[in-house]
């Protein structure tokens, strides 16, 4: 069975607000986009990553953090395009031929060996999964008009994280299929499979930890977590 990462990282962190694209921004030294990189170099049940950036920072990715941190699992990095999803349909045409993909968003560093296995063994046997945790929160639908439409029963809400991982055909397929009618409000990957293949999404446990770094707060938590990694090294 042969495995691929797809890393993404041509996002620009409009909500970061920052002057660098967040995927680059340093924690404790290092890039952001590092950190789950480390993970899936280091993972025996990962066998390539294809990196996918903007066209003007690959050769910045090539020489400061691929070669610089020795991940020799990168073995493209490829452009990217304007949404989301237009990056990772790139990193899917990067890896024809393997037998599952792990799309995973470089904003979120602290995925580890655990997660991966288990969304691993959930995708080899539902053949489409993404790492999920309940909601902690209440979550109420808005009306257009502001005011709260309806409150789904929080047992059944799940926030749902990266990596999403699939079976290569059945997640290109469906990239596919929805790309010739069209991809407006699509924002996780799970949504085109549920779109256009019509194939069930099996949710797996991810971790609270597995944050996304989206706004200048969340680089607080990242901070103190990962100080409290290298302690426990
Ligand atoms: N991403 C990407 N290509 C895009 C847009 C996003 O590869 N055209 C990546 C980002 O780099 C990030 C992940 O998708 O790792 C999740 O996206 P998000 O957290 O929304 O990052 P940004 O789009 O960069 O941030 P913002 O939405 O605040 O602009
Ligand atoms: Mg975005």
């Amino acid at each position: 069975m042969d495995t691929t990462a797809i890393v993404l990282a041509a996002g620009r962190g409009k909500r970061m607000q920052s002057g660098t694209p967040k995927q680059f921004m340093l924690l404790r030294g290092k890039p952001l986009l590092y950190y789950s990189l480390r993970v899936f170099e280091d993972s025996p049940l990962v066998d390539h990553v294809i990196l996918v950036t903007e066209e003007e920072n690959i050769a910045f990715c090539r020489s400061e953090i691929v070669e610089r941190y020795g991940f020799h699992k990168v073995e493209r990095i490829t452009a990217g395009g304007k949404e989301r999803y237009d990056s990772v349909y790139q990193g899917l045409i990067a890896c024809e031929g393997t037998d599952y993909v792990l799309i995973h968003d470089s904003a979120r560093p602290f995925i580890d060996g655990l997660m991966l296995e288990r969304g691993l063994s959930a995708a080899v046997k539902y053949k489409a999964c993404v790492l999920a945790m309940p909601s902690k929160d209440t979550v109420k639908i808005a009306g257009e008009d502001g005011f709260v439409k309806e409150t789904p029963d929080r047992s059944r809400v799940w926030i749902i994280q990266t990596p999403q991982i699939f079976s290569y055909d059945l997640v290109r397929n469906a990239y596919d299929q929805l790309r010739a009618v069209g991809m407006e409000g699509v924002t996780d990957d799970a949504m085109v499979v549920e779109k256009a293949a019509g194939r069930k999404v099996y949710l797996v446990e991810g971790d609270y930890k597995n944050i996304k770094i989206t706004t200048p707060e969340d680089l607080e938590t990242a901070e103190y977590r990962l100080a409290k990694n290298e302690r426990e090294i």
